[in-house]
């Protein structure tokens, strides 16, 4: 990993506070952007971890060079409070903030995040997918969402509740708004899966001028594959859940409706960043009925699920989070606390995929999770909320 910054006195801080990774990590360190641009173009980094304040090219202009030319490298920026004008033009290219003075652990998980996010998986178009992945500095929100969420930012009445409405309905709007409150720079150490607490946190004043002075939300302006509308997708997740909501009691509602609303953002990366293999995809779905998830993992050695995981991950979004998006098909592969939850989301994308032999209800897998027995009582469930709309 590479670490940049100006000042010697912060790189020799940095090396101290990392010394105890100093096994396992590989680390380089740059006094400058420039510099750090010819470590960078003569091998290769997996994080660049960069300060925001440096005379000549400044942090947010590198990680901006570092997400076009190198964008499978996870790119982290520290920051002091002071410079929200630089946040503003840094935000879309980074994927993690971090508040300076920083401690060790916030440093270290942070990075182990952007670590983890690509490592050992076996793609077989690996680098493509990484790079893919990697490049995306937003996801887009439907028009119609978007322009809701810029009116609420202009009415000083709208509320944080107000607020929380749109931002549920929209799994790009959501996706940033968990990513931003979970950062260390804004949500100061509070990490939440609850859509309406990160609104909250973040606060009306924040979410405004990030809405209309960053670029970090934004409309889709065109259909990347007019057969899988993006339309759709946000549809779904969103009946999917209000539906995991209702399925689930406790904390883990909050939890079940996030990875629902997000469970199939990793769809429209690959429709985004590989449109032409994902149009072949969703061809070849239709066309032998298999479900999307097999059809992806044959052609591209990932599916979409581990996609979505993937840029969650890098994002720093709550790993429960990330767990439920990555087994959304596979229940029985989450770790045990979180079966039900991941359990509840697979049937609630089921019974609200569109079509439904895309994503099927697979009872083998609830029965290796344990969790057959509450399929009838949510398929009832399902059956009522049905009737209520
Ligand atoms: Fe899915
Ligand atoms: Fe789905």
């Amino acid at each position: 990993m590479l670490f940049v910054d100006d000042e010697p006195a912060i790189l020799a801080g940095l090396q101290n506070l990392l010394y105890k990774d100093r096994r396992r990590w590989e680390m380089v360190f740059a006094g400058g952007g420039e510099l750090a641009l010819q470590h960078l173009r003569t091998r290769t980094f997996d994080v660049v971890v960069s300060d925001m304040r440096m005379p000549g090219m400044d942090g947010a202009a590198l990680l901006n060079i570092v997400k076009d030319e190198f964008p499978a490298t996870a790119r982290i920026m520290l920051s002091g409070h002071a410079e929200r004008d630089a946040i503003v033009r840094a935000l879309p290219a980074l994927h993690q903030l971090l508040s300076k003075p920083c401690d060790a652990e916030t440093l270290r998980s942070a990075i182990e995040r952007g670590l983890d996010s690509f490592a050992g998986r076996a793609a077989s178009r690996e680098a493509e997918v990484r790079a893919v992945i990697g490049s995306l500095d937003k996801l887009p929100s439907l028009p119609e969402i978007y322009f809701q969420l810029t009116r609420a930012m202009t009415d000083p009445a709208a509320s944080p509740d107000d607020v929380a409405r749109i931002v549920q309905r929209d799994p790009a709007l959501a996706a940033k708004i968990l990513q931003l409150v979970n950062s260390a720079y804004f949500g100061a150490g509070q990490r939440t899966s609850s859509i309406g607490h990160a609104v909250a946190l973040l606060g009306t004043d924040r979410l405004r001028y990030l809405a209309l002075e960053s670029s970090v939300f934004a409309p889709l302006d065109r259909d990347p594959i007019p057969d899988l509308p993006i339309a759709a997708i946000q549809a779904g997740a969103e009946r999917a859940a209000a539906l995991a909501h209702r399925f689930l009691a406790g904390p883990d509602r909050d939890t079940g409706f996030a990875g629902a609303l997000l469970h199939d953002l990793g769809r429209v990366v690959l429709a985004l960043g590989m449109t032409d293999a994902y149009r072949a995809i969703l061809e070849e779905t239709r066309a032998t009925g298999a479900a999307i998830a097999t059809v992806e993992e044959a052609r591209l050695g990932v599916d979409h699920a581990e996609i979505g995981a993937c840029l969650l991950g890098l994002w720093g979004l709550p790993g429960p989070i990330v767990q439920i998006v990555r087994h959304h098909h596979r229940p029985s592969r989450a770790p045990a606390e979180l079966r039900e939850v991941c359990a509840a989301v697979h049937v609630a994308d089921a019974l609200t995929h569109d079509p439904p032999a895309e994503a099927p209800i697979d009872e083998d897998e609830l029965a290796r999770a344990g969790m057959l027995d509450r399929l009838a009582p949510w398929c009832d469930l399902a059956a009522i909320s049905r009737q209520d709309s």
